[in-house]
């Protein structure tokens, strides 16, 4: 039976007192040490932290190539330039993601083509592909999202029956696996984000990884100023293709490093938590739990609820609902959030078409007409409509006592959801 009682959100008592979560990342004397010793050093620009982070993070996920970056949005824009995309190409993204998980391909004036989502695992749906690819496709962009991989296996066969490049959007999937392999080994090439919410933070910052030669060094050309050498190398100056300037530098690369040393500590806490959690809010009525396929393993970087709209009669209003809910749960010290709201496709950006004046890249004559019209991805807006994340709440050092109080104060609105009507 439903008990009552009374909601923070009007008065009751909430079921996490204020400052109980623990802020994220967790900082220690070897962060101190890694970053005062880069401060101390001689070289604040591209640095021996940035080289060395290159190699462990190479190390640490198993790829041939890494190339340190200033964000995550920057090893995007390195991989759609390193899979040969031209002015006009059309690449698929998945129509549910961070915005730069598409405007990567418009910093190439390469053309999206969006694709909706599958409900359960809330990545692009790998039955939907096949029908985007025309003759102008030349690349996927997968995004393992909340750190769930796509099914690679899938995408790879279509991929290669079309000579397709596979790019991977690993910016919130450190340490995902599919089939045992981690991501960011699966695709041609992929990016990593390090900013300040990321599984592996270093404030900001990013990582380009590919186990390919020619990927490697055509992303290492558009990564610094077009040149063919790096900055530990003797440079010659010359801008050989146009570049851009997405190097790393020192200082946030030690912090990088630092927190290397204990990313594989902090991804098995938090599987922990999230299992704990989902057995205790197992059977919460009209809440919709995340999955994890056979086959993969989730790195937890958000974990999302989603509301059963429908049953809770709010279907019409769901958007609303959903922030009242969440409303709710933050009065209760849940620190919920709502992740993006609008699916990619709708952002002005793309609807408006013209990201370089003139209506560039879609006005190009080398693209072709697309059609971005938001009914072509219904569940994604279901998504956007109906989900809520928690993200910090499930990270180290954050553990069992307040996966108990989340899972409580998450029963306790769900129970007494009639005080929301
Ligand atoms: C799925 C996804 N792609 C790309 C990015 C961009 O990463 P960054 O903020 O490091 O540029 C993010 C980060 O927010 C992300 O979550």
């Amino acid at each position: 039976m439903p008990y009552v009682e009374k909601l923070a959100l009007f008065g009751g008592e909430p079921e996490i007192p204020a400052g109980t979560i623990k802020a994220w990342p967790l900082i220690t004397e070897v962060d101190e040490a890694y970053v005062l010793a880069s401060l101390r050093g001689a070289n604040h620009a591209f640095g021996p932290n940035c080289v060395a982070f290159e190699k462990e993070f190479a190390e640490w996920n198993g790829n041939a190539y890494a190339i340190t970056t200033n964000s995550g949005t920057a090893a995007l824009h390195m991989c759609v330039a390193a899979c040969d995309c031209s002015e006009g190409d059309e690449i698929i993204v998945t129509a549910y993601s961070w915005s730069s998980s598409a405007t990567c391909i418009l910093h190439h004036n390469c053309i999206p083509i969006f694709v909706d989502i599958d409900w359960e695992t809330m990545n692009i749906d790998v039955n939907k592909i096949a029908a985007a690819i025309t003759p102008k496709t030349k690349a996927i962009i997968v995004v393992h999202l909340h750190g769930l991989a796509v099914d690679m296996d899938k995408v790879m066969a279509i991929a290669n029956q079309h000579g397709l490049k596979v790019i991977e959007d690993a910016c919130q999937a450190h340490g995902a696996k599919f089939n045992g392999k981690k991501v960011g080994t699966l695709g041609h090439c992929g990016a990593f984000s390090f900013n300040q919410n990321k599984n592996l933070c270093s404030g900001e910052g990013g990582m380009f990884v590919t186990d390919d030669e020619e990927i490697m060094r055509k992303a290492r050309m558009l990564w610094s100023f077009g040149e063919t050498r790096t900055p530990s190398e003797s440079r010659d100056y010359h801008a050989y293709a146009l570049g851009w300037m997405y190097r790393n530098n020192d200082l946030t690369a030690a912090f990088g490093r630092a927190q290397l040393t204990r990313l594989d500590m902090y991804l098995d806490w938090q599987k922990r938590n999230v299992q704990m959690l989902a057995a205790q809010l197992q059977g919460v009525p009209n809440l919709i739990l995340p999955v994890e396929p056979a086959g993969h393993e989730h790195n937890w970087y958000n974990y999302v609820l989603r509301f059963d709209m429908e049953a809770l009669g709010h279907a019409q209003d769901a958007n609303a609902f959903r922030d009242k809910i969440v409303q709710a749960m933050r009065a209760e010290g849940v620190e919920a959030g709502v992740w993006q709201r609008f699916i990619l496709p709708t952002m002005t950006v793309f609807q408006a078409k013209n990201a370089y004046g003139y209506g560039a890249p879609w006005s190009s004559p080398h693209a072709q007409p697309v059609d971005y019209s938001p009914e072509q991805y219904p569940v994604g807006q279901k998504h956007c409509d109906t989900h809520a994340c928690l993200v910090m709440m499930v990270r180290y050092p954050n553990g069992p006592e307040i996966m108990e109080m989340t899972a409580a104060a998450i029963w306790k609105v769900m129970e007494n959801i009639d005080q929301l009507a």
